[in-house]
């Protein structure tokens, strides 16, 4: 079993589209184990996109992602990473396939929906940004027996 955060990002929740993104996760199979609504400080934006500091686009994306409230939420099940990160599509929207969450939503690499952890260890660092412990709910879904 796999656990891997999956964030709505400022744009996605502006267009009404966060029951529908949620809805993706749960129709796949996947059980949302943690999930909170909030503005992201520009310090724990900067902890969250620490590997891109530097980068030409990190004020835009920094400034992107504390634009507005965002949706988090820790999303689990066997290859959840994996298949979390195959459901968002490519970063760049222009080169996602429709069916992809990117390729059905988004036209802008900066604003490009959602993000996905990218490995275990992304995974295990980001989940602890933003939830304790004991914001992960266990509980069994139906479809997995
Ligand atoms: N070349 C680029 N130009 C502009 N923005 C970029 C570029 N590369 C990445 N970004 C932005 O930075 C974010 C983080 O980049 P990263 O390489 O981690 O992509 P990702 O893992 O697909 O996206 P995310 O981490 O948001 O799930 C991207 O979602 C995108 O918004
Ligand atoms: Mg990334």
């Amino acid at each position: 079993m796999e656990r891997t955060l999956v964030i709505i990002k400022p744009n996605g929740v502006r267009r009404g589209l966060v029951g529908d993104l949620l809805s993706r996760f749960e129709r796949r199979g996947l059980k949302i184990a943690g999930l909170k609504m909030a503005t992201m400080s520009r310090s724990k934006a900067a902890e969250h996109y620490a590997e891109h500091e530097g980068k030409s686009f990190y004020e835009e994306l920094v400034g992107f992602i504390t634009s507005g409230p965002v949706v988090l939420t820790v999303i689990e099940g066997p290859k959840a990473i994996s298949i979390a990160r195959s459901m968002a599509g490519p970063t760049d929207p222009s080169k996602a396939s429709p069916g992809t969450i990117r390729g059905d939503y988004a036209i802008s690499i900066t604003c490009n929906i959602v993000h996905a952890s990218d490995s275990s260890k992304s995974a295990e660092r980001e989940i602890g940004l933003f939830f304790q412990q004991e914001e992960i709910q266990r509980y069994d879904l139906r479809n997995e027996s």
